[in-house]
């Protein structure tokens, strides 16, 4: 299969359904398990835009039904960051590019 024909479902982290379901066919049923393997889940979007679609590949592929597919832990900040300084971080950040 080409790159053109493969289904991405991580846009973040450029992860295709292919490699999706060849972790979890070696093993890595959790989505924990699958975000540590392949880095899904850790780009811009922090999982909102694949984790459904992972949950739903486990679930499919296990047989494991859907609402029994825990999240992976959410990790904030160690100690709390103002939202102004996270502007500021972006802001300085699009100036560097
Ligand atoms: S689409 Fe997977 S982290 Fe954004």
């Amino acid at each position: 299969m080409n790159r053109e024909e493969e289904t991405i479902i991580c846009f973040c982290e450029d992860v295709t359904e292919e490699e999706i379901v060849q972790a979890i066919e070696e093993g890595y049923t959790t989505l924990k398990e699958i975000k540590q393997h392949l880095r899904v889940g850790m780009g811009e979007c922090q999982g909102r835009g694949c984790m459904p679609q992972i949950m739903r590949l486990i679930s499919q592929k296990t047989g494991k039904h859907r609402e029994l597919i825990l999240p992976p832990s959410v990790r904030p900040p160690i100690v709390p960051v103002p939202v102004g300084l996270l502007g500021k971080i972006a802001k300085r950040g699009e100036k560097e590019e």
